[in-house]
């Protein structure tokens, strides 16, 4: 049984959805648009959440930002009255795992839930599973032979009776998540929380209440008092993602977390003292964003006591082979298949790319060569490595966009699509043509 919230505007849709679901034994949750669908997320531990992107003017996409940043996110499927399949993509690079068109048919939508439900309990086994694993266990699982690996690992074994913050830097998909989570299991604070929180997936008034909590009233939807993620990781670790996008007053808000160990909500009138060790990273250079005045020294002299700096894979050759082996041996085991492997020429095909997207991209790429055959020996010819990277720098990576730059993408394909025609794309948009007009203003 599972707990779905649905968020639908309309009212026939929210009741009949909600019988059928009840039906199949889950307990349903309704609300009518963005507010009452915040509000029901953050007093109830939601698995799913069946979102209709279209919520009167308002959309659903902000929600899903929402859904993504917070500690345990549910999972979602969205449902969208036109078979406009851009925007359903676009919602599922939100993190939206399906989409259904309307008019919704019952026995796909409880199919697509119970797939949905299925990989949302088997990920929450490995959670547990891996948070069993003792801290030595989890130093253990990270292939760390290069030099400079070797003596990462040797740094976050020597800090872990230290309690001082942590900044680990380094391009997107190097292990920055994976050195953060590492740093807690090793800690004297293994026992206690480890949350996980991307900055730059909210919006700044949202970002500042999940951190630091809210009082009743302090805004409109702020229907009770909130503790925000450094209460809950209270005797535990919070790790703050993408530390170098938070707006200058939440940056002073962090350093006086840092500096006082308390906290003030939202609205609130006094602090509260927290006990949490505050691990950040970025992929961006502090050093340079202090030059521009965008981050404060006095924040970044705080975070920088202790520096990690995680190098790209490309300057690291030597951990791609072992990568390569530990991927390999991940997808053995988990497929049940000990003769899935690659010829010479596909290992070194591998071994000698460059590896844009780091250690996240080499390991997309090994799981997805081996979805798309079903021979267990893959040759040079089977892996598609994607379009050679121009430069050396970090390659986009979809998940770490804005929300506005995403709109403001898909506003400008959809236009382009129908021959620049507002008046189609606001059709397709689904908002008005006013609305379609003031969004193309605000992009420029
Ligand atoms: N040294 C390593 N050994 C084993 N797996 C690794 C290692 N480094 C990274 N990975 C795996 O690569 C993937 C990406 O790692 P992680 O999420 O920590 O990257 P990141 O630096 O936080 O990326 P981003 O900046 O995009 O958030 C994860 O699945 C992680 O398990
Ligand atoms: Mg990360």
């Amino acid at each position: 049984m599972a707990t779905i919230l649905i968020v639908d505007d309309e009212l026939s849709i929210r009741k009949t959805l909600s019988m059928l679901l009840r039906a199949e034994g889950h307990a349903a949750l309704e609300a009518d648009g963005l507010e009452s669908a915040a509000a029901a997320l953050e007093r109830n531990q939601v698995d799913l959440v069946v979102l209709d992107l279209r919520l009167g003017d308002a959309s659903g996409m902000s929600l899903l930002a929402q859904i993504a940043a917070s500690a345990n996110p549910a999972e979602s499927i969205v449902m969208t009255a036109y078979a406009s399949i851009e925007t359903a993509v676009e919602a599922m690079r939100l993190g939206a795992y399906d989409y259904l068109t309307k008019p919704i048919n019952p026995d796909e939508l409880m199919l697509r839930i119970n797939k949905v439900l299925e990989k949302k309990s088997l990920r929450e086994e490995v959670t547990r599973l891996r948070e069993k694993l003792s801290g030595r266990d989890q130093l253990s699982q990270i292939v760390a032979g290069s030099p400079a690996m070797q003596g990462i690992i040797e740094l976050v074994e020597r800090i872990r009776n230290q309690d001082i913050p942590v900044l680990i830097t380094g391009e997107t998909g190097t292990g920055k998540e994976v050195i953060a989570r590492a740093i807690h299991a090793t800690s004297r604070r293994s026992r206690g929380p480890f949350i996980a929180v991307n900055c730059c997936a909210l919006p700044e008034e949202l970002l500042d209440s999940e951190l630091f909590g809210h009082v009743k009233g302090a805004f409109t939807g702020a229907t009770a008092n909130m503790r925000g993620l450094f209460q809950r990781a209270h005797g535990g670790t919070l790790f703050l993602d993408e530390i170098g996008d938070i707006s200058q007053r939440l940056q002073a808000k962090l350093l006086r977390v840092l500096q006082e160990g308390e906290v003030r909500p939202v609205g609130g009138e006094s602090e509260v003292k927290v006990d949490v060790r505050v691990v950040v990273a970025t992929n961006r250079d502090l050093d340079a964003l202090v030059a521009e005045g965008s981050f404060r020294s006095d924040l970044l002299f705080r975070l920088n006591v202790l520096p990690i700096a995680l190098p790209p894979l490309r300057e690291r050759r030597e951990d791609i082979a072992l990568l390569v082996d530990h991927f390999l041996a991940q997808l053995r085991k988990s497929r049940g298949r000990s003769d899935l492997s690659l010829t010479a020429a596909a290992r070194e095909m591998l071994l000698g790319y460059d590896w844009p997207g780091n250690v996240r991209q080499l390991e997309n790429i090994i799981a997805r060569s081996f979805a798309l055959h079903t021979e267990p020996v893959l040759d040079a010819g089977d892996i598609a490595l994607g379009p050679t990277p121009s430069g050396n720098g970090p390659r986009e990576d979809e998940t770490r966009l804005r929300l506005a730059d995403v709109e403001t993408r898909h506003i400008r394909r959809v236009l382009v699509a129908h021959g620049g025609n507002q008046v189609v794309a606001a059709r397709v948009l689904g908002i008005s043509r006013s609305t379609l007009r003031r969004k193309l203003d605000e992009a420029g």
